[in-house]
């Protein structure tokens, strides 16, 4: 892709400090940015210093949340390169998410460029590998029409940030708690709910907060018409093991199709296990767990792979899986997952891309 690269100052160029990160709250020297208008289509592709937009403000985006956004990471390398996983993957979901949300397509091929070319500029910001390190990648696309009414903007600006994270497990591959809410709803089939756009996860915050007050880390989404079938975990999505054999809920037209899960799908049968894609009724898996036919339960996601989770709240009672404790299945998938995003063993699947 055709990007123009802007030189900068010295000021604006930071040197990288790994020591304490904290997820989303660093980031690099350099941002890419293209503008889409009818007339021109896709245009002004650059990548420059890192800084504020300035938007009018009374820009859609602002009030109409038409807005969409990825995630994805680039990892170091045991001989110091780096890898993309399956960045084609997210830039396809970009996609769909676009379409979903009446935004302008963006070309794969292009989108990808995008991100190699910034990574590999801002290469000293990918962290060593250790304890889980990675650069996080964000691509979003906002509505950039300065004006209020509620249609389709006329004008988009599709910009990526790339920003170190540390390890998600400082204190060791510990299981998270989950409350099921039986309250709220995150998506219904027929909404946003298989789009990654900002609305989807501000209708979550509230949620979020309250079973946070409760002592629960995460919620746990059902289903929006039965409030019955387990859909997604958080930002994640979610399986639970029988043993050998793994489940996850099929995706249901409001679960975000993650290429985490997508990945696992196609990994766990090579490493061992059986899976399937079913849908999973909250009564069947509570007692399940209870019996102890639920060996484990995890999330599934990129920002931490896999997080095994401990324990489960349900209308005031809490069921425990795996005594508590990450069990074999999700250290297993996780170390086999990572392994290859990592570049640390061959990538028999060709879900790398190194930069
Ligand atoms: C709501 C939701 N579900 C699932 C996922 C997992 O998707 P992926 O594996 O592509 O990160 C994410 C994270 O992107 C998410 O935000």
């Amino acid at each position: 892709m055709d990007i123009k690269i802007e030189a900068l100052t010295a000021s604006q160029l930071k040197t990288p400090d790994f020591k304490n990160l904290v997820f989303g709250r660093t980031f690099s020297n350099r941002m890419f940015t293209q503008k889409w208008t009818h007339d021109k289509g896709w245009h002004d592709a650059t990548i420059g210093a890192y800084g504020p937009i300035s938007l009018d403000p009374s820009t859609s985006v602002l009030h109409y949340a038409q807005e969409i956004f990825e995630g994805t990471k680039a990892y170091r390398r045991p001989d110091g390169g780096v890898n993309l996983f399956r960045p084609w993957e997210n830039a396809a979901r970009f996609n769909n998410s676009a379409l979903r949300m009446g935004m302008a397509t963006v070309d794969i091929e292009s989108h990808v460029d995008a991100i190699a070319q910034l990574v590999r500029l801002e290469q000293d910001w990918v962290p060593a590998a250790e304890g889980g390190a990675s650069l996080y990648i964000r691509p979003t696309m906002i509505a950039t029409e300065a004006a209020l009414g509620v249609h389709v903007s006329d004008s988009f600006l599709h910009y990526i940030i790339v920003g170190p994270t540390g390890a998600y497990f400082a204190g060791g591959f510990k299981p998270i708690s989950v409350l099921i809410s039986d309250q709220y709803v995150r998506a219904v089939r027929g909404g946003v709910g298989a789009a990654k756009t900002g609305g989807n996860y501000a209708a979550s915050l509230l949620a979020g907060a309250e079973a946070g007050k409760l002592g629960y880390g995460q919620v746990l989404w059902l289903d929006a018409l039965e409030r019955r079938y387990v859909e997604e975990v958080g930002g994640s999505n979610i399986a639970f093991a029988y043993g050998n054999h793994i489940i996850t809920p099929e995706l249901s037209g409001s679960i975000l199709p993650g290429i985490t899960r997508k990945s696992v799908l196609q990994l766990a049968p090579d490493i061992g296990y059986t899976m399937s894609e079913e849908k999973i009724d909250v009564y069947d898996l509570l007692r399940d767990i209870e019996s102890g036919e639920v060996t484990e339960a995890f999330g599934i996601g990129t920002a931490a792979v896999i997080t095994p989770i401990g324990r489960f709240g349900y209308a005031g009672k809490d069921y425990t899986v795996s005594n508590g404790v990450a069990g074999p299945v999700s250290q297993h998938l996780f170390k086999a997952l990572t392994d290859i995003q990592y570049g640390r063993v061959a990538d028999p699947y060709g879900w790398t891309m190194k930069v």
